[in-house]
């Protein structure tokens, strides 16, 4: 039996790519979904469906009441997708608004969609390479766009949150999260531009693999703020991660070695909380690098 059987889980942001994966993984496990969406969509099935704005006090309240947990998905999830106010604004006040009032309800953790963009190097449009690799939550910030310093205030809001009410938040960061077809087309983009996936470590997650780190991050026994980077094993470029990063980014030290296409992110601290590993890589062939 799951420990997630009987509790009662709010999931903002419940009708997007993750969200729609989620919500059916959690009520397969036996707990009751309220969502709550800026939209209607047809296909979401949970106990309680709510169209709301996360921005907005009274539909918050509305959609917690009663819960017991919180996944916090809701966000305008690209620099691009909206004039840059609304995209900052938006996600920041939502995640305030429901940690806060989570927080104040006694609502024991909230599990908050982050992003590799908290470091802010993916979307820099400046000469920027990581400091080094492994990638890990300690490596120099360089945030050049609002999406990415929303995802990083979101962090502090976070152990804000914490900090004031007591609640635990475990913030993932997320890599880009999709379904397979949509990371094959992905790859094949990595294959004819290693280049162009350098500054995210040609990282991935399977939207299965994102909904199962949302159940363990939910039960795992850790307490406190935690914020970690989560991605498949592997990258999801077809060349060795030691000839991508000789090639790409000569100057920065390497930590360790990796091996094969091993993603050169740090994932001990997602293992360590929350006890994750993915299950779910996209099978590629490993090429030889051309010169
Ligand atoms: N998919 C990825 O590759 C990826 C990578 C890193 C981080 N993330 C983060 O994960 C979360 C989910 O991502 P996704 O890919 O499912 O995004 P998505 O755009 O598919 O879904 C976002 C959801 O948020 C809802 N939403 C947006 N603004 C809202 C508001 N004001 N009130 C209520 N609902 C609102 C939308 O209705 C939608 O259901 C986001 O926080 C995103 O920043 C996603």
């Amino acid at each position: 039996m799951s420990d997630l059987e009987g509790t009662r889980i709010l999931v903002t942001g419940a009708s997007g790519r993750i969200g729609a994966v989620a919500v059916p993984h959690l009520r397969a496990l036996g707990a009751h979904v309220t969502t709550l969406s800026a939209g209607e969509n047809p296909d979401l099935d949970a106990d309680r469906v709510l169209v709301g704005d996360t921005r907005s006090q009274a539909d918050v309240a509305r959609a917690i009441e009663g819960a017991d947990l919180v996944v916090h998905l809701a966000a305008l999830a690209h620099r691009d997708i909206a004039p840059p106010y609304d995209v900052y604004s938006t996600n920041v006040v939502s995640t305030f608004n429901v940690l806060q009032q989570a927080g104040e309800a006694g609502i024991r953790r909230a599990v908050v969609a982050g992003s590799i963009n908290a470091y802010g190097l993916p979307m820099n449009r400046h000469e920027v390479t990581p400091a080094y690799f492994p990638i890990d939550t300690d490596i120099p910030v360089d945030i050049a766009d609002w999406y990415s310093l929303s995802k990083h205030n979101d962090e502090n809001t976070s152990r804000m949150a914490w900090r004031q009410w007591g609640i635990d938040t475990v913030t993932l960061r997320f890599p880009h999260v999709h379904n397979e077809e949509a990371l094959r087309a992905q790859a094949e983009v990595f294959r004819a531009d290693p280049a162009s996936g350098l500054r995210e470590a040609w990282s991935y997650l399977t939207t299965r693999d994102a909904a199962r780190a949302i159940e363990l991050a939910l039960t795992a026994r850790t307490t406190g703020a935690h914020a970690f980077f989560l991605a498949a094993g592997n990258t999801l470029a077809p060349y060795r991660t030691e000839d991508l990063l000789k090639a790409y980014a000569p100057q920065a030290p390497r930590l360790r070695r990796f091996v094969e296409r091993e993603v050169p992110i740090d994932l001990t601290p997602a293992r360590r909380l929350i006890g994750f590993e993915a299950r779910h890589e996209v099978a590629l062939p490993t090429l030889d690098l051309p010169s």
